[in-house]
């Protein structure tokens, strides 16, 4: 994803402050990455590369580091995060569909952001609300019992309108 010049400095001037009160042992890589996540919300390139230089390692090492734990968001979240829950509960109750209709009605899979950056989707473990299972969170707020129909509701309040034809396909994953 290409991040604008203002994003790419406010990357930098965030990252900055952080590595300030970190010294340049290597064993500081994951609690820096936690704390530009924590700042940013993501860990952009830019952020590595400096990560990299302040700790005296090749930058391919910290980015290396960064992909594989998965609690670590490589581009920016959207506007709107949209976290699908699949813990036990939700998964039951048809989670996967549920996931799977928020991931074909804003053609991206998981971990990924609309090119218009207006939402994102994340794949999440139990969110504490079993019994409206199952469940997608929207920026905080709690949509519990959703269906493939709630699912165009829901983007509906947001603006996306869903052409005809595909809400006929929504309905009939929904009676699966
Ligand atoms: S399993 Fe989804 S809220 Fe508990």
């Amino acid at each position: 994803m290409h991040l604008t010049e203002e994003e790419k400095k406010v990357a930098l001037e965030q990252t900055g402050n952080i590595l300030e009160s970190y010294s340049r042992e290597r064993g500081n890589l994951i609690p820096i990455l936690q704390q530009v996540q924590e700042k940013l919300g993501y860990v952009p390139l830019v952020a590595m590369e400096e990560v990299a230089r302040h700790l005296g390692m090749p930058p391919v090492d910290v980015y290396s580091v960064a992909t594989f734990y998965n609690q670590f968001r490589l581009i920016p979240p959207g506007k709107h995060q949209i976290k699908v829950c699949m813990g036990t509960a939700c998964h039951m109750k048809g989670g996967n569909i549920i996931l799977d209709c928020w991931k074909r009605r804003l053609s991206i899979d998981v971990n990924q952001v609309t090119p218009d950056r207006e939402f994102s989707l994340e794949r999440v473990a139990c969110v504490g609300c079993c019994t409206m299972a199952p469940v997608t969170v929207i920026d905080e707020e709690v949509h519990g019992r959703v269906t493939p129909t709630r699912v165009d509701g829901l983007l509906f309040s947001f603006g996306v309108k869903i052409p005809k034809g595909q809400q006929k396909e929504g309905e009939a994953i929904g009676r699966e």
